[in-house]
């Protein structure tokens, strides 16, 4: 007998933005926009509050939902941003988005359960159900009249009874693409009358370009015992992705059980860290620091996007949110074999669209969370490439 991991382990992917990464290690000659993070620190004064709660010996245990403290900072958030009315009770605080996603699904997933996933996504998504044994339904965005789009009656067809849950990620990682709330409400009606568990990833919700402060959480349609949870992270609004604190909300009947799901997971989020994400939410600086994020991404968006548009061969979808340009090069199909020439020969990082699931075959994922200078230099490299 081999000394291996159990087959679901065997079977996940390793990550393709890692190995065009690693392509460009320890070259420091590299404009990376590989990564979804920006390249500034956390604020001062959420890392103050933190470095203040380890000064205080904040070096314990504590509960396993989290901080009181902080799942009331989380709810009034929520309600405020979203005008919703989420409880106290409803929160869970854990450690990361991803690690939320992932209790998530231990929460629901039982092994052979059918799990529908719209694509493109963020490996991470349809990877956490696979290694519990679900068996994934990749469900396509399409782009019509030059905008990422959902086919929503075909979605609808796709979400049979058998299904054990869907999960939507919006504003989306790789695309930017967004759902309107009269979508939202159509899939949550149909979930509710069929049984299916909606997911839906929201990190993303205060990265939105149409003026508005947040988009729509899906949370806005929900009935209190609806079949719904949504994941939330402090990784993407507050600057705060090395932290790894995030957090779930669920409906009242679950949360007997969720504590019990954390505590075999991380137990807890760590208390120090807690407070850092409790300044986020609750200084007025929290809100500045959105302001000032989302300005900078605005104008670095602008720059990537009129960059890639003057630059003709390059389709780049319509969309809205996330800090993500999600394009495709005429006559060169093979992303991977793209990103790896133009991280080798032209010190360009951008991530292979494949990443994101055979949908994103011929892609290219551009984050635009760094300074327009930093942009203008990967535009120019890019240039050179298309000019080769
Ligand atoms: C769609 C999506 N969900 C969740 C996460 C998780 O973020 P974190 O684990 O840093 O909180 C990410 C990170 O890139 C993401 O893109």
């Amino acid at each position: 007998m081999s000394a291996t991991a159990r087959p679901q382990v065997s079977a996940l992917s390793s990550s393709r933005i890692r190995d065009i990464a690693n392509a460009g290690m320890g070259r420091t000659d590299i404009a990376a926009f590989w990564f979804g993070e920006g390249d500034e620190v956390t604020p001062q004064f959420i890392r103050e509050a933190a470095q203040n709660a380890l000064a205080d010996g904040e070096t314990f245990y504590v509960h396993n939902l989290g901080l009181p403290q902080l799942r009331e900072a989380v709810a009034a958030y929520e309600s405020r941003l979203q005008a919703i009315s989420t409880s106290p009770e409803q929160i869970a605080i854990t450690g990361s988005g991803v690690s939320a996603l992932m209790i998530a699904n231990q929460l629901i997933v039982s092994p052979g359960d059918k799990v529908v996933v719209i694509t493109p996504i963020w490996p991470n998504i349809a990877e956490a159900p696979r290694l519990l044994g679900a068996e994934i339904v990749r469900f396509p965005l399409s782009v019509a009249d030059g905008k990422w789009s959902l086919d929503l009656d075909r979605l609808l067809d796709a979400l049979t009874p058998d299904t054990r849950m869907v999960i939507v990620n919006a504003p989306n990682n790789p695309t930017g693409f967004t759902i309107d709330q009269d979508t939202q409400k159509i899939i949550l009606d149909h979930c509710r009358k069929q049984g299916i568990w909606v997911l839906s990833d929201e990190v993303y919700e205060r990265l939105i370009f149409d003026g508005s402060n947040a988009a729509p959480s899906m949370l806005r349609h929900a009935e209190p015992d609806d079949r719904i949870i949504r994941v939330n992270s402090f990784s993407k609004s507050w600057r705060m992705t090395g932290w790894r604190l995030g957090w779930l909300t669920l409906p009242r009947a679950m949360m007997a059980d969720v504590p019990k799901v954390i505590e075999y997971n991380t137990s807890c989020a760590p208390s120090f860290i807690q407070k850092g994400g409790l300044a986020a939410l609750t200084d007025p600086r929290g809100e500045e620091t959105i302001a000032a994020l989302k300005s900078g991404l605005t104008a670095s968006r602008s720059t990537l996007l009129d960059g890639l548009a003057r630059m003709g061969r390059i389709e780049i979808p319509d969309a809205d949110g996330a800090m993500y340009a999600f394009f495709r090069i005429d006559g060169a199909p093979d992303d991977m074999a793209t990103a790896t020439t133009l991280v080798t020969d032209y010190g360009l990082g951008l991530a292979p669209g494949s990443a994101f699931g055979p949908e994103g075959e011929g892609w290219l994922r551009w984050c635009f969370a760094a300074k327009p200078e930093k942009i203008a230099v990967g535009l120019e490299r890019l240039e050179r490439f298309l000019n080769r």
